[in-house]
């Protein structure tokens, strides 16, 4: 007999298994709160879009649309990609929707769910991985940038994250940035010799990303390359002054980083990571990283629109936070025991869940159906036996308590909602509260 070989989840995913589903729905939950909050609409955009509209809007110099995206033509001969970033569906979606005239100006759009990159998988970094994020559009005020970043370290807070950095720097504008790009090149080529590979290359295509280098002697020369900070323009300059000042009336602690340039061209001043110093990611050590973007909207064939959000990951929120105890607990196993139980079981089973209480519904012997109660992390055991059936009554046992009752049928959703049950771990009590509401 020739044995199969199972089939595998593909290199680079992961499947998020029901043990691990109370972290991702707790950092969900908590960042539509405050999406809500602070007046965010949610869209929700095709994974796959037209090759173009990443290469037009990530910048074809980036590494995301030079080496990572996942193109494919279909059978209408049209070139499509997996989305690698929220950004740029969200744009398209602006525009194509007119959502700004819909909605008002500025716009503030939230988004969730799967991206893909073909990126080298290591803990913390995958090929499907999934984020959350937000776009505000309409509005070049530092108002919004820092509305924006306070959101992202609302949310942190409210998950109980740590520690956190805030670090911050500006691109500049199409007034000072060529100026600042000209002193750079001019310092990188002077250094090229001592510069990697990739550096001498990107001197040539996308010089401000050798800032970005992480090989140590790149870093060390990048330690005295010019600084950003030095050539700005007076708006520029301005728009980070005051967006500092309002981070301070916050008491939100940022730190000015010159060699922040992130990875996506359509950056234009601020740009901004919320970086963890938690050992448990390791290199992957960034949550949330964003920024402005005032010339995106008309680089995909918009008016002119300026923009700024972000995006966090949630896989490495997830690790950060760890994984909860179990999924969802039911609140009752019911277990009847033989077909007439069955019938009343099932039928119980269906009223108690439409009066919101968590039901289970066992089968089989007894002791199996105790077993498989107590690895559910059930509160309570209901038996329904001959006796129980004769009286029209459950045998009620408190798994956690130790304790048992008898209930008549009528009188269970009362007694079980009467008492208040305790939330299983990992989720807060909120998961519990809305259904017992
Ligand atoms: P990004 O820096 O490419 O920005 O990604 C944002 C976040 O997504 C990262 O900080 C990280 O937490 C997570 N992430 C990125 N790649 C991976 C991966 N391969 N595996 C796991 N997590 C990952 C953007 O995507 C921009 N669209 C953000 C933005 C919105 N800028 C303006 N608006």
């Amino acid at each position: 007999m020739v044995l199969m070989e199972a089939i595998k989840a593909p290199r680079g995913t992961a499947d998020i298994l029901p043990e691990s589903i109370p972290t991702w729905r707790r950092i969900e939950r908590t960042a539509e709160a405050w999406f809500d909050r602070y007046g965010f609409h949610e869209v929700r955009t095709p994974i796959f879009e037209a090759t173009e509209l990443f290469a037009r809007g990530m910048g074809e110099a980036t590494d995301v649309v030079g080496k990572e995206m996942y193109t494919f033509v279909d059978r209408g001969e049209r070139s499509l990609t997996l989305r690698p970033e929220g950004t740029a569906g969200a744009v398209r979606a602006y525009l194509e929707h007119r959502l700004g005239e819909r909605l008002g100006s500025p716009t503030r759009l939230w988004y969730a769910g799967p991206m893909f990159r073909y990126e080298r998988p290591q803990k913390g970094r995958q090929r499907q991985f999934h984020q959350l994020g937000v776009e505000v559009l309409g509005s070049t005020s530092p108002l919004v940038d820092a509305e924006t970043i306070l959101l992202a370290v609302d949310i942190f807070a409210a998950l109980e994250l740590g520690y956190l950095e805030v670090q911050l720097n500006s691109l500049g504008c199409p007034e000072c940035r060529p100026r600042y790009r000209e002193i750079l090149v001019v310092y990188l080529e002077a250094h090229r010799a001592a510069y990697c590979e990739t550096c001498i290359e990107r001197t040539a295509t996308n010089p401000l990303r050798v800032l970005d280098c992480k090989v140590p002697g790149c870093r060390e020369l990048n330690r005295a390359a010019p600084d950003i900070q030095q050539v700005l323009c007076e708006p520029c300059r301005t728009h980070q002054d005051r967006l500092l000042a309002l981070l301070d009336v916050a008491g939100v602690a940022w730190k000015l980083t010159p060699t922040l340039v992130r990875g996506l061209d359509y950056y234009t001043r601020t740009v901004f990571e919320i970086v963890s110093d938690s050992s448990g990611l390791g290199s992957q050590n960034t949550l949330c990283a964003g920024g402005r973007y005032d010339q995106l909207v008309e680089e995909l064939g918009g008016p002119p629109t300026p923009g700024v959000g972000w995006a966090f990951g949630e896989e490495r929120l997830a690790l950060l936070l760890g994984e909860g105890t179990g999924s969802e607990a039911p609140d009752l196993v019911l277990a009847p025991l033989g077909e007439a139980a069955e019938r009343q079981a099932f039928l119980l089973a269906h009223e108690l869940r439409e009066s919101g209480v968590r039901v289970e519904l066992g089968s089989g012997k007894l002791d199996r159906q105790i077993k498989h109660a107590t690895r559910l992390n059930a509160r309570y055991l209901g038996i329904i036996g001959d006796d129980e059936l004769a009286r029209g009554e459950l045998t009620l046992k408190d798994l956690a308590a130790r304790s048992q009752e008898t209930v008549s049928f009528g009188k269970i959703a009362e007694r079980l909602l009467s008492q208040p049950i305790a939330a299983p771990q990992g989720l807060n009590g909120a998961g519990r509260a809305r259904a017992l509401d």
